[in-house]
């Protein structure tokens, strides 16, 4: 009654809306004429009541993509195609060959060219692989990998069809298949991929190669442009080899310096802390445990005996039901347990960091610096459920650092999340913000800003905790910037020896030369009081600086041998053994 109330009320207040705006405009308007009027505007809201697609969605939203800006579209194109080229590689064993190729073909206008020794595509799926966006095969796992979401490649061929009316060219072959070629766009309609010109090909070819064009683009050699993004690719990836010919015809390749593949990442499944109520409905759909309790135990991480009997003692109903017939409250009930029970941390053993070995290698070869320190920290776990992993290196002279017009250099982070690259969104990013949080003069880093130092931090973990679907940028969760810092301390403490170091090395050798250049006038001058030969005195003086520069070096030496000594031992104890047993799980505040 009070509601019906309540909505004639609504509407009677809409009626005398109408009738005071008829007033204003000099019409007259009866009560009958406003609820007709009412009634055909409610109407008309109705017919228009549309459904859209996703692609229709990001066709109008393709900044969320992170396509925006002439040059930061172009790169992300390359990023698109070139990440999906290394997981496929990765997820099959094969040393990935990436050949990347860009032309221009007019004002703004560029053709890409990206082509892989991959794997390959089946037929059935290069629709919706290249067709169809939010389809892929990484949405439904939690395996550490580049890609996560389904909308890499074919958001790149709804940009090309938006902004060139072409379809995107897809040759793909398999291994003791024919390769096929054909031409797609996706229909922003039905979300479905529309391919034409299937052709089977006679050419042996194992791989998948695309072709699409984009207007609206701009190529620059610049920090953000597809160059740098494929040299930064190239330190992360030391098994990747791969070449790339700008639009000018320049042609670049990074060799690889390793020929191991790396382990193929393990799937882990959802660690209890991690979960909510909802994943628990959809789990319970595609679980072939036949009791909720054996769909705790199996499906989830860290749920043993131990853990199932303390959930018992925390639910009203019984485990031994359905977990089909589960309903949302019992599911809340679930989690709500699941807050208070004590679990075992995450696993962590399905992690793959790049290594110390390879990152050292792959530095050295591209940024050629004159110090370099690396760190693998442990891994450990944000939000409670999801392990992850840093790796820091710094590097120190060189090509180290950001080169900029006219002399000197500036300070230069190189992002990474699961090896890959994130040139954009820096000041939106938790590994920006630890970097930002260090005190560099502490580690004898006085003008950070501008230094000639490279910040290397590949964050590597089951699921990023990306903050838009652009993926650049890495979510402030405590934990991540705890650990980021902790290992940039560490690392800070090495470069910052080695900097004293060099400093005082380059202060002695000043010292020497001011010391040198005054010998003749004060052997000179002591001619006259001592009698003693001018190059005799010389000779004496020479090697009394010798002796005192000499005991100079020693004890820094012995200082430098002191503070490394220490940087080991604390080293020591912040490297993990990659099984994750040392691994902690912290609870972060408000979460979960
Ligand atoms: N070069 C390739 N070789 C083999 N398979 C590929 C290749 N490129 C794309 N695929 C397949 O197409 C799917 C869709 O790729 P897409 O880039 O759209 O999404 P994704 O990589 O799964 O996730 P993300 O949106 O985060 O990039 C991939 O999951 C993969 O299965
Ligand atoms: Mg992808």
């Amino acid at each position: 009654m009070k509601s019906q109330k309540g909505l004639y009320n609504i509407s009677y207040s809409f009626l005398s809306i109408g009738e005071q705006l008829a007033k204003e405009e000099g019409k007259h308007i009866s009560h009958a004429e406003a609820t007709k009027a009412l009634e055909t505007e409610t109407k008309k809201m109705d017919q228009e009541f549309k459904e859209h697609s996703v692609a229709e969605f990001f066709k109008k939203n393709k900044q969320m993509l992170g396509f925006y800006g002439k040059v930061r579209t172009l790169t992300m194109v390359i990023h698109e195609y070139v990440t999906n080229s290394l997981d496929a590689c990765e997820e099959t064993g094969i040393l990935p060959n990436i050949d990347v190729k860009i032309d221009e073909l007019g004002k703004e206008y560029y053709e890409v060219m990206v082509k892989d020794n991959g794997p390959g595509i089946g037929q059935d799926n290069i629709g919706k692989a290249f067709g169809k966006l939010l389809a892929g095969t990484k949405f439904h796992r939690l395996i550490q990998s580049r890609g996560q979401q389904g909308i890499g490649c074919s958001g790149c061929t709804m940009l090309s069809q938006m902004t060139t009316g072409k379809a995107s060219k897809i040759i793909t072959g398999r291994k003791g298949k024919k390769a096929v070629s054909l031409e797609i766009t996706i229909d922003p309609k039905s979300n479905e991929p529309k391919m034409t010109n299937i052709k089977e090909i006679d050419k042996a070819f194992e791989g998948t190669a695309v072709q699409s064009k984009f207007k609206d683009v701009l190529y620059r050699d610049s920090e953000q442009g597809p160059l740098e993004y494929l040299r930064r690719t190239a330190i992360a990836n030391p098994h990747a080899q791969i070449s790339f010919r700008d639009p000018q015809g320049q042609k670049i390749t990074f060799k690889r310096t390793i020929n191991k593949i790396p382990e193929l990442p393990r799937e882990v499944k959802p660690h209890p802390k991690g979960v909510t109520v909802d994943e628990i409905i959809t789990l319970v759909k595609v679980t072939k445990a036949r009791t909720v309790q054996s769909f705790i135990s199996n499906d989830f991480d860290r749920t043993g005996a131990k853990s199932i009997s303390e959930l018992k003692k925390r639910v009203t109903f019984d485990l031994n039901k359905d977990p089909k017939k589960i309903t949302w409250e019992e599911s809340e009930e679930i989690i709500k347990a699941f807050k208070d029970i004590d679990f075992i941390a995450p696993t962590t053993d399905a992690l793959r960091p790049i290594g110390e070995d390879q990152i050292s290698k792959s530095l050295h070869s591209i940024v050629k610096p004159e110090f370099l320190t690396v760190l693998t920290r442990r891994p450990s776990v944000y939000a409670g459920g999801f392990p992850f992993q840093v790796e820091i290196a710094i590097a120190y002279g060189g090509d180290a650092g950001r080169k900029i017009t006219g002399e000197g250099r500036k300070m230069e982070i190189m992002r990474f999340a699961n090896r890959v690259p994130l040139p954009f969104d820096a000041g939106n990013c938790a590994l920006t913000h630890a970097v930002q949080s260090i005190e560099w003069k502490r580690y004898n880093i006085r003008d950070a800003e501008n230094s000639p130092v490279t910040v290397f931090i590949n964050f590597i973990s089951v699921h990023i905790p990306y903050t838009g679907a652009g993926k650049q940028s890495v979510a402030d969760e405590d934990e991540v910037l705890e650990e980021v810092r902790l290992a940039l301390m560490s690392t800070g403490r090495r470069a910052g020896i080695f900097i004293s170091h060099k400093r005082k090395e380059a202060e002695n050798q000043m010292k020497r030369k001011m010391f040198y250049k005054y010998i003749p006038e004060i052997a000179k001058a002591l001619k006259e009081i001592t009698k003693v030969s001018e190059d005799d005195m010389k000779k004496r003086l020479e090697k009394l600086v010798l002796e005192k520069l000499k005991l100079d070096e020693a004890k820094d030496a012995e200082e430098m041998k002191r503070m490394q000594d220490k940087m080991d031992k604390d080293s020591k104890s912040s490297v993990g053994d990659g099984n994750g047993k040392k691994a902690k799980t912290k609870k972060k505040k408000g979460k979960k």
